[in-house]
């Protein structure tokens, strides 16, 4: 930046980092150490979900071949959806099956069931990568269907339509 530059022009540095958290707390009303209220978790775990179908969606017409098999790519979408899926999981406080959610009561009147679907996902994304770190494409496309086939298991058993 030049000297004279105005600040404001910037689009990067410590004014850019405030302004996305003060963004962030507009959207979600939240900060750092405070409690999270019902609404705030359903409205987290929704993004978090809505961006693992987004990614999860792009590793499909790849395991299709109507993309071709690219390792890289495919290896930074599983490690943002693994990430993303145990964020999810940490976002079903008591009480947040009412409000704008699809989150079935079943997941709070049977919770060692719903940790099981989570833990299956998490066994079928590590079966994922591995397919993808040893670029074994074969590999790669069953476990894109297994892993799939783990996030319609949970959403037919916890999630309503
Ligand atoms: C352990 C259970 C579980 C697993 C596994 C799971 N989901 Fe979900 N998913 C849910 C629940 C519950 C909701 C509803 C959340 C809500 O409305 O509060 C949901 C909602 C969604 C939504 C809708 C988000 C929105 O816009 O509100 C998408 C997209 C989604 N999941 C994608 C996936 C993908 C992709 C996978 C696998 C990579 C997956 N889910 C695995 C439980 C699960």
């Amino acid at each position: 930046m030049r000297p004279n530059e105005p600040r404001h022009r910037r689009a990067s540095g410590p004014g850019m980092a405030l302004a996305v958290v003060a963004a962030l707390v507009a959207a979600f009303g939240t900060v750092q150490g405070e409690p999270l209220t019902v609404d705030d978790a359903i409205k987290l775990r929704r993004a978090a979900f809505a961006l693992q179908g987004q990614y999860f969606g792009q590793l499909k017409p790849m395991a299709a071949g109507a993309v071709a098999f690219d390792t890289r790519r495919a290896d930074a979408l599983v490690t943002r959806v693994t990430a993303l899926s145990q964020m999810a999981a940490e976002f079903f406080p008591a009480g947040s099956d009412q409000g704008n959610t699809k989150a079935s009561a079943a997941i709070w009147q049977r919770p060692d069931d719903f940790a099981q679907r989570e833990r299956a996902l998490q066994t079928e994304l590590a079966a994922l990568a591995r397919s993808v770190q040893a670029s074994d494409e074969n590999a790669f496309k069953s476990a894109v269907a297994t892993t799939s086939a783990a996030c319609k298991a949970c959403h037919e058993d916890f999630r309503a339509r």
